[in-house]
């Protein structure tokens, strides 16, 4: 089941990707194997390509990571747990970070809540591009 579980979220982690009709279609093609093969885990950082990452958007990545780009160029990484109650934030539009649970909103750009209950921001990464290619850490 846990094999399962993983093989669907990594399918996700393009697929999940809200707002953009342009990378859901790219994430049907082989961009999911790319990112399978790219990324890593473990808390300790990640990464992803760039191109999984739409403008105006973003992707949750190992379920560790949200990933945004609000703005065509800049990446904003955060912690994918919501700090209200541990829930997984899924929904990435420009400006906000929609928690399923119970609607908490957080900024793509700074991690601080917008809207609650989650009175806490979500912890904010580094990350960096190099040829394509996005580390958090
Ligand atoms: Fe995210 Fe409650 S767990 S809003």
């Amino acid at each position: 089941m846990e094999a399962n579980r993983r093989t669907i979220i990594k399918g996700a982690g393009a697929a999940g990707v809200i707002g953009g009709t342009a990378a859901f279609t790219s994430a049907c093609g082989t961009d999911d194997q790319k990112q399978g093969s790219g990324q890593e885990s473990g808390g300790a950082g990640a990464s992803v390509p760039a191109d999984d990452v739409p403008v105006g958007s973003g992707t949750v990545v190992d379920e560790t990571y949200v990933v945004t780009q609000p703005k065509a160029g800049e990446f904003h990484a955060f912690t994918s747990v919501c700090t209200h109650q541990g829930c997984q934030v899924r929904t990435v539009t420009e400006d906000k970070i929609t928690c399923p649970c119970h609607g908490s909103q957080f900024s793509t750009t700074s991690g601080e809540v917008i809207t609650g209950p989650a009175t806490d921001p979500l912890q904010k990464f580094t990350v960096e591009e190099s040829g394509g290619t996005l580390t958090i850490s």
